[in-house]
């Protein structure tokens, strides 16, 4: 049986990438990173890994649909059959969503739909909410909103700062992330 290929989608630090990379037994192989950001960080990652990468800057297309159609052929090209958006701040259009229908996923960190966005542990944070967490879910042509997979919750605890809440939080996308991604694909 030949091995599935899926790409990761990261614009920043790149540390749930690095814990995608880092999983045991992944059921699939990390084949391409793409990055909308050039000078990310995650880059780096992606170099130590010899994973592959494809960075674009989106200003410089004409509009969505010409970076999209790119995008598409790239993933193509390299025979990608899931997408993994880990950081990647861009709203999928329709072109990108019809090509792969059902299999980009996405990881939030808040208990969707609450803290949707940016920020989101901020957000979560600064509302005073006692629980947050992560969700990992199907992505759509709106702002973390397609069906979610699975949550997991965060306690924030009375002595929480932004940072030890963020690092918590962290924590569990990390362990989470890989797991959804392996009981997705063997359950197709
Ligand atoms: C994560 O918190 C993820 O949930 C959100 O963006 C962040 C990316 O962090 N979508 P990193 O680049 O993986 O460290």
């Amino acid at each position: 049986m030949s091995t599935v290929k899926a790409a990761v989608f990261a614009s920043g630090t790149g540390s749930n990438f690095q814990a995608i990379m880092d999983a045991d037994q992944l059921s699939c192989e990390i084949v391409l990173l793409v990055c909308d950001k050039p000078g990310a960080s995650v880059l780096e990652k992606a170099k130590r890994q010899n994973v592959p990468t494809f960075v674009f800057d989106p200003k410089l297309y004409s509009s969505k649909e010409a970076y999209e159609q790119e995008l598409v052929q790239r993933l193509r090209n390299a025979n990608v059959s899931w997408i993994f958006l880990a950081g990647y701040m861009r709203i999928a259009g329709p072109t990108f969503l019809r090509a792969f229908e059902g299999k980009i996923i996405n990881i939030h960190p808040s208990l969707l739909p609450a803290f949707p966005g940016k920020d989101a542990i901020g957000q979560a944070f600064k509302a005073g909410a006692a629980v947050t967490g992560v969700t990992v879910h199907y992505i759509d042509e709106g702002i973390d909103t397609g069906p979610i997979i699975a949550q997991e919750t965060v306690e924030v605890l009375e002595t929480d700062t932004e940072a030890t809440l963020k690092e918590r939080i962290q924590q569990v996308e990390h362990e989470l992330y890989p797991r959804v991604i392996n009981q997705l694909i063997l359950s197709k």
